[in-house]
């Protein structure tokens, strides 16, 4: 890829994460790729705004992209580490050991991790406070306190004079990015739409947990002028950067509920007990028109699961007992749940048993603290009954009732 200029002498560095068998951050499968962004200003002094990741050939990539304003790593006076997750931060011990006059500006609680992931001293690091502003030339950086989003020594760094935020995780997506096409105004509709899932499913993986710190960070960006938004993953947004910012308050909302009018069901079966119900439940959501997102687990991938269920007020389970618990993979699909706070959801479990139950306990034991509302639960031993799908249909039909009102806007 080559460099890009964004707007006078400021241009993206770019990378992407291309080997559909790579995971993000080891867990997330990322089958379309992800962009690792960062920035550099050219001007009295030379600044770099967040590196990349030292894997593949990406530090060889980036030096060659600075090369095409002919300026080398030794030539930058100035690193800005918005976010210290070795994404943005794994090339920094070699780029400073080839660069020992840079000074590095980073908040106060990045400083112990310049050492702990980068070998680097304290004594090359500039503490930012919040709000602070750095004038170099024709460009004023003030920097941003924005803990959590996604690590709790995380900042954005605004370019006041230009209004351009470098957000660094946040507004960012997964997705690699076409080097003709790097703009929100470079892309077809089609390609918004793919960004948008993208972007939802980035959200819900890797910043979710985190969803009040999001809400106060963009409290935080309100009284800015925000004209142009490049973030570490993803795209660049100048033309309509208020899209972006609409989608991340509209995520972060959805932690305090209601989110949308649509059903995650996820399910799992040992002998097809369980599945028999599956389709008739699926037949009255869609009676009353309510969309509904399908996982089967084992089989599909939890970062995929955690983006459906983050997005939609009701949540149905079909799991059956497994030796007095939750059958294991639900287990862990629960866990994984609970860790990314998925809450304020309307909830309904279906499930077969064969001697004894106990996946109903467990499971209720395990989202006590879920802020999910429970609104019943059905379980038969063995196969369902014509008894047993009459009981289970009223119940979702009732279940579908307390889904609309609680999201009727
Ligand atoms: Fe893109 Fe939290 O790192």
């Amino acid at each position: 890829m080559k460099i890009h200029k964004v707007v006078d002498d400021i241009y993206r560095l770019s990378t992407n994460i291309e080997d559909n068998k790579y995971l993000f951050e080891g867990i997330w499968p990322i089958p379309h790729g992800i962009s690792i962004n960062g920035y550099l200003i050219k001007g009295e002094k030379n600044v770099i705004i967040d590196l990349t990741q030292d894997i593949f050939d990406f530090p060889k990539e980036i030096t060659q992209q600075m090369e095409g304003v002919e300026l080398g790593i030794e030539d930058i006076d100035i690193i800005v580490m918005n976010h210290m997750e070795p994404d943005h931060s794994g090339w920094l011990k070699a780029f400073c050991a080839q660069n020992s006059k840079a000074m590095i500006y980073c908040t106060k609680k990045a400083i112990p991790l310049l050492q702990a992931f980068a070998s680097v001293p304290a004594e090359r690091a500039i503490a930012i406070t919040d709000g602070m502003v750095l004038e170099i030339g024709d460009y004023e950086l003030q920097f941003f306190d924005t803990p959590n989003i996604h690590w709790p020594e995380t900042m954005m760094t605004y370019e006041r004079k230009r209004g351009i935020l470098f957000s660094c995780d946040a507004f960012g997506s997964y997705g690699s990015i076409d080097e003709h096409a790097i703009f929100d105004d470079q892309i077809s509709e089609e390609k918004h739409q793919f960004f948008e899932n993208e972007a939802l499913r980035y959200y819900a993986n890797i910043v979710s947990t985190f969803s009040p710190f999001v809400l106060k960070g963009l409290e935080k960006l309100q009284g800015l002028d925000i004209k142009v938004i490049c973030p570490s993953h993803g795209i660049i947004w100048r033309n309509n950067p208020s899209v972006i910012i609409e989608h991340y308050k509209r995520y972060a909302s959805y932690s305090k509920g209601p989110a949308e009018r649509e059903v995650t069901i996820v399910w799992s079966s040992m002998y097809g007990n369980t599945k028999q119900v599956l389709n008739m439940v699926v037949e009255v959501l869609r009676k009353r028109k309510i969309p509904v997102h399908i996982f089967q687990v084992p089989g599909d991938e939890i970062g995929y699961i955690l983006a459906s269920a983050w997005k939609s007020a009701g949540l149905i389970f079909g799991m059956p007992t497994y030796e007095y618990k939750m059958f294991p993979p639900m287990a862990h699909t629960i866990e994984e749940l609970m860790v990314k706070k998925v809450s304020k959801k309307k909830v309904f479990r279906f499930g077969s048993y064969g001697w004894v139950g106990g996946a109903q306990k467990d499971f209720e034991t395990k989202t006590e603290k879920s802020g999910w509302d429970i609104l019943g639960h059905y379980e038969w031993q063995g196969a369902p009954t014509e008894e047993d799908q009459q009981a289970i249909k009223t119940a979702v039909e009732g279940y579908c009732d307390a889904l609309i009102e609680f999201t009727e806007k």
